[in-house]
């Protein structure tokens, strides 16, 4: 008798969190038999933004390129759609898998909820409780359409279940962010090399060398797209580099708003240096080098809790409230002065030390996999 079939499992990514998310996940699928096919969005396209991540990542080649590109998120979520049902419908995966909370995640566990494929979301359950963010539609939808939902802190489980999910769609299974963090940390740079490798970076090194450096990113659109906000934020980090130097990485969001706006001069400053987006060992290098970070990105508030940096979150809430009660994170929330009243704590005291969470161990994707294998096991005796 011939073996089954290996189970075909589609993972899609459109936007950078998601390369990350998706590497350690690929390889567990292949160790755990799966046929997995790699589907690209194309929601980011730069090679910053995109094909630096699968090189250093190692993510193989996507299998499908849908090269939706920039638009609004509307834009964005209706072309994934389109672009994704005749792929699926020419070959139909047993599972769609689907991470975090982009535009891309929402566009195909929509497609996959039509065409009665079964649907896994990796990172469900979290919830900001903002509806202004766009993410915060992405997680709520794409849950509700989630037939495997797969959680990296034990309140996401309490939050779905308060929502009317069924306890047997949810398993917690840790964060696949940081088994990248863990496996790529031996082959980051050191911090200085990683400044070095900027132009102009030199007096900012022996600064940020002898004194220490803060690491910045900014890119919500509650920060970059009101310019009376962008330009308060920007002058606060000035006052911030006077005690701390400040090494801020660019977001293109930000870049194109800083420019709209004619911001660029309140960055011209010794003590700030401005990069790119910054290639993910880089961007590792320095973070675990900082002595605190300023960010409103999700990601980075895992992944400073994972290294027991401090962070600063210069937004009025997060949907990890776990790198809060247990790691390294401080909402600052908008005010300018308490942010700056935040560096001054870490600064003079240190910061939080926090601890790792549960299961935040460098297996997570090992669990996804297995999980997804019960999944299918139990689907196909139940048929
Ligand atoms: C998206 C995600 C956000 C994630 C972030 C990480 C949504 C709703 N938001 O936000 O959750 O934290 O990615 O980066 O999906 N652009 C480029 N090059 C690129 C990609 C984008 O220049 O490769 C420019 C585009 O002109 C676009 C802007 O950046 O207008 C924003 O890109 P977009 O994908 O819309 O959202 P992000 O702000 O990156």
């Amino acid at each position: 008798m011939n073996a089954p079939p290996a189970w075909r499992v589609d993972c899609i990514v459109g936007a950078r969190p998601n390369f990350v998310k998706i590497a350690p996940i690929l390889r567990a699928l292949k160790a755990g038999g799966f046929s997995a096919r790699l589907i690209h969005t194309g929601q980011h396209y730069d090679r910053a933004m995109s094909e630096v991540f699968f090189n250093e990542l190692q993510i193989p080649e996507p299998d499908i390129d849908l090269g939706v590109g920039s638009g609004s998120g509307i834009a964005q979520t209706a072309q994934i759609m389109i672009g994704l049902e005749p792929v699926l419908l020419a070959e139909r995966p047993d599972m769609l898998l689907v991470v975090g909370d982009v535009n891309s995640t929402l566009a195909a566990g929509l497609v996959a909820a039509k065409l009665l494929i079964p649907l896994c979301h990796v990172e469900a359950g979290l919830r900001s409780g903002d509806w202004t963010m766009p993410e915060e539609v992405n997680r709520f939808v794409t849950d509700g359409l989630s037939d495997l939902l797969l959680t990296t802190e034990r309140e996401a489980e309490e939050t779905l279940l308060r929502e009317g999910i069924p306890r047997d769609r949810i398993h917690f299974v840790g964060n696949v962010m940081i088994d990248s963090l863990l496996a790529s940390l031996v082959r980051a740079p050191s911090a200085e090399a990683t400044l070095a490798a900027h132009d102009g970076a030199l007096a900012f090194r022996a600064e940020a060398m002898s004194r220490g450096f803060g690491l910045v990113t900014l890119h919500r659109p509650s920060n970059v797209d009101d310019p009376a906000r962008l330009s308060e934020l920007l002058e606060t980090l000035a006052e911030i580099s006077a005690r701390l130097p400040l090494v801020f990485a660019v977001h293109p969001r930000t870049r194109a708003r800083i420019a709209e706006n004619g911001l660029a001069r309140l960055l011209e400053n010794r003590l700030i240096l401005t990069t790119p987006p910054l290639p993910y060992l880089q961007v590792i290098s320095l973070m675990k080098s900082a002595r605190l970070v300023i960010t409103d990105s999700g990601g980075v508030q895992e992944e400073t809790t994972a290294l027991g940096v401090p962070c600063l979150t210069a937004r009025a809430s997060t949907e990890r409230p776990i790198t809060i009660t247990q790691g390294t994170n401080t909402l600052v929330g908008l005010s300018t002065v308490a942010l700056k009243n935040a560096v001054m704590d870490v600064l003079e005291n240190g910061g939080k030390r926090g601890r790792t969470p549960e299961l935040w161990d460098g297996r997570a994707a090992e669990r996804v996999s297995a999980r997804i294998g019960d999944y299918l096991t139990d689907r196909a005796k139940s048929k």
